[in-house]
């Protein structure tokens, strides 16, 4: 049964291993990455989230500067924080973790990053050059979702790939990911009148929403390959994803666990994008 487990924490651990030595080598030349964090407010969530970007950056030697903001910050405040980010030659990456408080702009926010430093790759620029196909930041999610694929030898092309949720952290991008590598691809979303007989042609299941054990066996088709991107707390305050993963297990062909699954891709993929940023200095 654990050969069905598409282990997150180990490919990412894989991943960062060999982006290690070629940050080892551009600092060497004078360059160390430098990757900037803005947290507004105390969301506990977010707080864990940038805990583990800092700790990241710090095994993997990338410089990390951690700006903590009050949940009252004015938006022209933040703005002005981006701004001299923006100019600091010591950081390639601006991330403002997201979501913003209510009184904030978040598309203003998102805008205001250089887009030569949008590792998060939520800037208009970088989802331009995404929906292209052109080199650019892809988001960290969608992108470590690709990663978990490929490094599980799962083929997409010809693939019928459904992704429910339409996010534009998660779903949108990771549709469009899929459809580059040829999948075909259906979206759904709350809005889809018949979510089940949608899910249930799907040989490739992405489900990004935040609704706990929402994807139940009836939703899955035999030998489907089921990702998992939610992170959710269940009925005993225990960790759990929007998929039933107990119910679905018997009958996916392979499926990402919660916690250990899609959740340590997405750091592992903002340090990819963050070396990514500081070796253009090299250009
Ligand atoms: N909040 C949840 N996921 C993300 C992410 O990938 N980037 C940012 N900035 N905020 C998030």
């Amino acid at each position: 049964m654990s050969s069905k487990l598409i282990n997150g924490k180990e490919i990412g651990s894989q991943i960062r291993k060999s982006i290690a030595k070629e940050i080892e080598d551009l600092i060497e030349k004078g360059i160390t990455p430098g990757l900037a964090v803005i947290l507004v407010g105390e969301d506990p969530a977010s707080q864990t989230y940038v805990a583990n970007k800092e700790k990241a950056c710090h095994e993997l030697g990338i410089y990390s500067e951690l700006i903590k903001l009050p949940a009252e910050t004015s938006e022209e405040e933040l703005l002005g924080h981006i701004e001299k980010l923006n100019s600091n030659p010591a950081i390639d990456g601006i991330l403002v973790q997201l979501p913003l408080p209510k009184h904030i702009n978040e598309q203003h926010v998102i805008e205001a990053i250089s887009s030569d430093k949008d590792v998060d790759g939520f800037h208009p620029v970088s989802v331009g050059k995404m929906l292209l196909g052109q080199p650019t930041f892809l988001p960290c999610t969608p992108n470590g979702v690709m990663e978990l694929l490929k490094y599980s030898n799962i083929d997409v092309a010809g693939k019928h790939a459904v992704v429910v949720g339409r996010s534009h952290i998660v779903g949108v991008p990771m549709g469009q990911l899929l459809l580059q590598k040829d999948a075909t691809v259906t979206y759904c979303h709350s809005k889809t009148p018949d979510l089940q007989a949608m899910t249930k042609q799907a040989d490739i299941l992405v489900v990004a929403v935040g609704r706990a054990k929402m994807i139940k066996s009836t939703h899955i088709k035999e030998g489907a390959v089921v990702i998992d991107v939610g992170m959710n707390r269940d009925e005993n305050g225990k960790l759990c994803g929007d998929v039933d993963f107990d119910d679905v297990l018997d009958k996916v062909s392979a499926i990402t666990p919660v916690p250990g699954g899609v959740g340590p891709m997405t750091i592992t993929m903002l340090m990819v994008n963050t070396l990514l940023s500081a070796k253009m200095k090299l250009a």
